[in-house]
C-alpha cells in the first residue's frame, strides 16, 4: 500500500490476554479474545505503519504483515514490548494479568493425601502502560491505554488516564449483559487531555479503523 498516512511507521500493538503459571502445566488467565488488540494492528497496518504486534496466547489469529512476538506472561509482555522500542505510537489493548502468582511451582502440584488445598500467594505484575508512558527518552509520542469497566466508565478512564500518564485512554463498558468482551461488537469512549468522546456502538474491526485514522491524524499534526 503506497503513500498511506502512516507509511513507514513504527506503531507497537499489545493485545489479548496474559498466562501467568501456576506450576507447569496451569495458568491464571483472563476472558481477553485478542479481537480487539488484532483489529486494531491490522487497520495500523491498512494505513500504512510497520506494525510489532505483541500478543499474549489469544483466541484469534494475529493479522498478516505485521510482525508477530509471542509472549505468555506479563513479565515476557514487558521484555519485548521493550525490545520493540522505539515507536511512535504504542496501542496497549493487552489484558495484562494484575497478579501472578508469587509461588508458582517447578513441578506440577500433586494432592498430598491430606484434603488441604494448596495457597497460592500472589505478587503485582509490573504495568507495562505506566512503565512506557513514564519512560523518558524514548518514549512514543502518543501512548493509547485501554479501559475495561463495569460502572462509572468514564469517571474511571479518567482518572485512569492521569495515572497512568498516558496520552488517551480507550475505555469500555465490559459488563456481561454488553457482551463486548469475546463478542464482535465494542462501544468505547476516548478519553484523551481534551475530554471525552463517546462513539455509537460498532464492529470492532470499525473502532479499529476509527481508532486507527485517529492515530494517524494526531501523528500527522505533531
Ligand atoms: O489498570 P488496568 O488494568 O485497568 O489498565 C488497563 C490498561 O493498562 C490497558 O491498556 C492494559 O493493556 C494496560 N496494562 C498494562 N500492564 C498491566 C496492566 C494493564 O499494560 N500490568
Amino acid at each position: 500500500l503506497a503513500d498511506g498516512p502512516l507509511d513507514g511507521r513504527h506503531v507497537l500493538v499489545t493485545s489479548g490476554p496474559t498466562h501467568e503459571p501456576i506450576d507447569p502445566v496451569r495458568y491464571i488467565a483472563n476472558q481477553s479474545s485478542g479481537a480487539q488488540g488484532t483489529a486494531i494492528a491490522a487497520a495500523l497496518r491498512d494505513l500504512g505503519a510497520r506494525v510489532t504486534f505483541v500478543t499474549g496466547p489469544a483466541q484469534v489469529p494475529p493479522p498478516q504483515g505485521v510482525t508477530v512476538v509471542r509472549v505468555e506472561t506479563a513479565r515476557e509482555m514487558l521484555l519485548a514490548v521493550e525490545a520493540a522500542l522505539p515507536a511512535e505510537a504504542a496501542v496497549f489493548a493487552a489484558a495484562v494479568a494484575d497478579w501472578r502468582v508469587a509461588n508458582a511451582a517447578g513441578q506440577k502440584m500433586k494432592k498430598d493425601g491430606s484434603g488441604r488445598p494448596p495457597a497460592l500467594e500472589f505478587t503485582e505484575n509490573p504495568d507495562i502502560l505506566a512503565t512506557v508512558s513514564r519512560m523518558g527518552a524514548g518514549r512514543p509520542r502518543l501512548v493509547v491505554g485501554f479501559a475495561a469497566e463495569t460502572h462509572d466508565v468514564e469517571r474511571h478512564a479518567t482518572e485512569k488516564r492521569i495515572r497512568k500518564g498516558c496520552d488517551w485512554i480507550v475505555a469500555n463498558d465490559v459488563s456481561p449483559e454488553t457482551g463486548i468482551m469475546g463478542g464482535s461488537e465494542n462501544a468505547v469512549t476516548i478519553i484523551d487531555a481534551d475530554g471525552a468522546e463517546h462513539w455509537v456502538r460498532m464492529s470492532k474491526t470499525d473502532v479499529a479503523r476509527r481508532l486507527a485514522a485517529r492515530i494517524a491524524d494526531r501523528l500527522k499534526r505533531e
